[in-house]
This record gives structure tokens, sequence and C-alpha cells, in this order.
């Protein structure tokens, strides 16, 4: 039985497969709307989300499936304090695939050890955000039509962010991709991010404070929220919140084809008036979401 905890449990071959099979749900989606009839997804968040939480759902209503599970920590039993080994135990009686987010590091891998059925991470603490980089390789692919050869800059909460972590260790085993990495220093790259990915792999890449600096050399522009449930005290994030607004002015030098991602959701980071530049694909990448978690379902399922 396969689990999806990091996206390296994922081969290249494999991503690329669910790529091509998210495209085509995407061109004939009706050849897809009775694969997982009689099958029911749980999905359960002890952290909030809307994106994640219901296009995995909306993933599985599509493919003919059901779906179940909670929203929150507080409606579930884990506020009465059973672990999280214990509740997976259970869920998996009650379904055949879990989607599970959880404020701590790990918690989905503790959960798959234990699982009879096949868990998704849906974002665990500041760690990893597989299924998130699973719909940013998608949208990068489709909007150009390549994973190779691109100058991808970061910015934001490089620390906290688990998008960041699980996008950069993806994207480092495509050929010839820079990485400019867009922080305060506060904020930066985790080290452990840096030695066991970029610089094992020799992937080249630079640190800077100005989203600025080397703004006309990207192709995508990864932003994101400073992460606000991770810090330690209220006057740092104050300080940090508003440290890059992202507006028309500081893309005047960005190529005509950048692609500016951001995983949502957005707080200040992106102004308004960027959102009907044709650059901005932050809301498609919502869309491809979806699509991409489908294909992921029918893997994991082992569906045909
Ligand atoms: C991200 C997350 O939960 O890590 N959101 C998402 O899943 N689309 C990013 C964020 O919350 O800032």
């Amino acid at each position: 039985m396969k689990h999806l905890i990091d996206i390296k449990d994922l081969s290249v071959e494999e991503i690329d497969n669910l790529i091509e099979v998210a495209k085509d749900i995407i061109a004939k989606p009706e050849n897809y709307s009775h694969k997982c009839d009689g099958k029911i997804l749980a999905t359960l968040f002890f952290e909030p989300s809307t994106r994640t939480r219901l296009s995995h759902e909306s993933a599985m209503f599509s493919l003919g499936g059901q779906v179940l599970g909670f929203s929150e920590a507080a409606s579930s039993s884990a506020s009465k304090g059973e672990t999280v080994s214990d509740t997976i135990r259970m869920v998996g009686c009650y379904s055949d695939i879990i989607a599970m987010r959880h404020p701590k590091e790990g918690a989905p891998l503790v959960a798959s050890a234990k699982s009879t059925v096949p868990i998704i991470n849906a974002g665990d603490g500041g760690h990893n955000h597989p299924t998130q980089t699973l719909t940013d390789l998608l949208t990068i692919k489709c909007e150009k039509g390549r994973l190779d050869n691109l100058t991808i800059g970061l910015c934001g909460d490089l620390k906290f962010g688990r998008t960041v972590h699980s996008l950069i260790t993806a994207m480092s085993r495509y050929a010839n991709i820079k990485f400019v990495l867009i922080s305060p220093d506060e904020l930066k790259l985790p080290e452990y991010v840096k030695r066991d990915v970029l610089e094992k792999n020799n992937i080249e890449y630079c640190e800077t404070k100005d989203i600025e600096e080397h703004m006309e050399e990207l192709d995508i522009l990864y932003m994101t929220r400073v992460q606000k449930e991770r810090f330690f005290n209220e006057e740092d994030y104050i300080r940090l919140k508003d440290y890059y607004i992202l507006n028309k002015e500081k893309l005047k030098k960005a190529k005509k084809d950048l692609c500016v991602l951001h995983p949502l959701p957005r707080v200040n980071e992106i102004s308004t008036n960027v959102d009907d530049d044709p650059r901005a694909c932050y809301f498609k990448q919502a869309n491809y979401g979806k699509y991409i978690r489908m294909a992921l379902i029918l893997k994991l399922l082992e569906v045909k």
C-alpha cells in the first residue's frame, strides 16, 4: 500500500504520470466520473484549510465517490485526548483513503505506520505539503510547458512555509533549475533543506532580502504568506507580516511570461491590483489542485 507523506515518496516518472492523468481528466472529465463509485475519502483536518480540504473532497465527488470527515480538531476525539494513531485506526474502518492535515510535523508519517488505508499528507506543521506541490507542478507544466530550465523565485516565509520546502524538494529533481530565495533574515530557508536538498544535489541558488534584485531573471515567482500560526510571539509576526507586497510597480522589470504563483490564502503579500495581470496564475493554480488530486486518489486506490 502506498501513502503520500513526502513528495519524494513519488518518483519523477510517477509525478510526470500524475500530471498526464490530470491533463486527461481536464480534457475528458466524463471518462472519470464513475471511477471511484462506492469509495469513501475521509478528510481529517486538525488545522484550518479551505482549498486543500475542499479540493480533495471535490476531487472524490467528481470521481463518483463519497466523503466524510471533520474540519477542526475541536470536533473530533482529539479534543478528548485520543492519539493520532488511534483515530487513524478507526477512520480506516470507515473509509478507503484518508487525507489529513495536522499542526505537528511528522503526524501523517506516524499515522501511516498504523493505517490500513492510504494516507495523504495534506500539510504537517511547518514541514511538508506534497499535494500542494503536485498542484504547483501541474500549474507550472501547463502554464510554462516544462518543468526543467527554470529560474524560480520563492518569496516570503521560507522558514515555516511547508509548501516551499516540498516545492524545492520536487523541483530539485528536474534539470537546470535555479532558485532565488527571497526572505528577511528571520524567515530564511531552514538549513536542513539547504543542506539535504540544494547542496546535496548541487543546485544553484542565491539568497536575498530584495524582491526586485533578480526580478528580470525569474520564470516563476512563488509568493507565500507569513505563517502567523507558527510564530512564537505576536511582535515578530507584526514586524514581518508586510515585509513584501508584490504590486504592478515591482513587476515592471519582470519577464512578459513570468508566472506568479501563490498557494493561497493571500493576506497582504500580493496587491489585488496584480490579479488582472496576465502573469498572475494563483487562482488558476487553485483550480489545477482539484485535477491533480483526482489523479492522486486514482493512483493511491490503484484504480485503472
Ligand atoms: C498553504 C498551507 O496550508 O500550507 N495553503 C494551502 O494549502 N493552499 C499555504 C498557507 O497556508 O499559507
